[in-house]
């Protein structure tokens, strides 16, 4: 429905329209102390960093600013840009599909912590993010703290830190992460499932475009999640397919104590973890759950190589089509079957666009 400024008339049936929206519980105890950790900037050394200063709620919980974020101390960057947190509860832990013999699973991008307590403990500790020189004096701050008492209502035991103090903590920010804020499923595709609005024939169309031609189906499933969940756009399986190396990547000119290839890293992903070169360039298929957030200045992919969304569909629609234009940063592994020459138009690439724009969380429509 258009809104006319200066049309009281056409004003009057948005005001009064029950609104369709996907109701949320309100967050539990842990929930809202897993977000006064999320939020909290004393808790790097030095201060100043927190979780969301790479995982901003404003970006759909990814990078708030593009690609690669530099640590809490200046100057120092990480190998890879900061995926989105939300839906990352539902991912499993890495395993092997003994039927696919494929892996599946993990926290980060390369699958190397096992769930998102284990993962927790990264950031924290990280040299290039927040810099602690343990884990235990993360406790020791938050037990200082203007929260710390909070503690004792959502675990009926108050913080401390020389016993399990520390795991408390980590699984407060697992739960806020896995929670109604972070993870609401509140997106327009979720009102359309739950039949409280309908997509538009561009979203329709997108979507047929997205299970049939364009073949993200294969990777990033609309089916329901390994528990039964609404879909998550993922199947956690890992491939490489061909993305570039970011040549603005200050992770390159990194010291020595940091990045020992300098100029010549190259990020192997599962391969470098698992110390298989069979798995090299391979990276977790992420969730495309509130993908289109800031999709205009957004850098996608584990080193932030493609920035905009169209910039992606236009890589997955031409890259082999087009050689040259998007050399693989590793080239060995690359997968040619799905994805590289789909001879998609720019309407359906359009179409395609409207449809990821359905998976943005938060979304509210006036009922007619
Ligand atoms: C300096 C930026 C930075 C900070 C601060 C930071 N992260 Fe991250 N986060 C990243 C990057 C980069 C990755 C991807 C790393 C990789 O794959 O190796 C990541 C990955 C993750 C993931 C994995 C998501 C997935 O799908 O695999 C989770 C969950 C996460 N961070 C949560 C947190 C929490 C909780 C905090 C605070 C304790 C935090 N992050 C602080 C940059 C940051
Ligand atoms: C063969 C499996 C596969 C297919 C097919 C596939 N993807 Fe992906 N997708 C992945 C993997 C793996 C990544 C992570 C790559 C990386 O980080 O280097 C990814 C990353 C992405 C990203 C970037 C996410 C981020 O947070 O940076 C977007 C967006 C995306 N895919 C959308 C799509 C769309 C749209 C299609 C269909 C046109 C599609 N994908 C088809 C496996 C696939």
């Amino acid at each position: 429905m258009r809104v006319r400024i200066g049309w009281g008339f056409w004003l009057f049936p948005l005001l009064f329209a029950a609104q369709a929206a996907i109701a949320q519980p309100a967050m539990t105890p842990v929930q809202q102390l897993g977000r006064a950790i999320f939020f909290d900037a004393s808790l790097s050394e030095p201060a100043g960093q927190s979780c969301a200063s790479c995982h901003s709620p404003d970006a759909g919980f990814a990078s708030p600013a593009g690609a690669i974020v530099e640590g809490a101390v200046k100057g120092r960057f990480g190998n890879r840009a900061p995926p989105s947190v939300s839906y990352a509860a539902f991912t499993p832990i890495l395993h092997r599909d003994k039927v696919e013999k494929t892996f599946s699973g993990g926290q980060f991008r390369d699958g190397r912590a096992a769930d998102l307590v284990e993962q927790a403990k990264g950031p924290f500790l990280n040299p290039v993010e927040m810099n602690n020189p343990d884990i235990g004096s993360v406790c020791t701050k938050i037990a200082a703290g203007p929260y710390a008492g909070d503690f004792t209502q959502a675990f009926a035991e108050p913080l401390d830190c020389k016993t399990n103090g520390v795991q408390r903590i980590l699984q407060a920010l697992a739960a806020y992460e896995g929670g109604p804020e972070v993870s609401p499923f509140s997106s327009k595709y979720d009102l359309a499932l739950a039949g409280k609005v309908q997509l538009t024939a561009q979203e329709v169309r997108g979507y047929q475009l997205f299970q049939g031609q364009a073949r993200c189906e294969r990777c990033h499933p609309s089916s329901p999640g390994p528990r039964g969940e609404p879909p998550l756009f993922t199947d956690f399986g890992y491939d490489n397919i061909g993305a570039p190396r970011n040549p603005k990547n200050p992770f390159y000119a990194q010291p020595k104590e940091f990045n020992p290839d300098g100029a010549a890293y190259i990020d192997n992903g599962l391969g470098a973890f698992l110390r298989r070169p069979s798995e090299n360039g391979k990276f977790r298929s992420p969730s495309l759950r509130n993908i289109a957030v800031n999709e205009k200045s957004r850098a996608y992919m584990h080193n932030g190589s493609l920035v905009g969304l169209r910039e992606v569909l236009e890589f997955y629609n031409k890259r082999d089509a087009e050689p040259g234009h998007w050399a693989p940063e590793v080239a060995q592994t690359v997968n040619k079957d799905d994805l590289g020459d789909l001879k998609l138009s720019d309407r359906d690439i359009d179409d395609l666009l409207a449809f990821l724009r359905t998976l943005t969380d938060g979304f509210t429509s006036p009922a007619r």
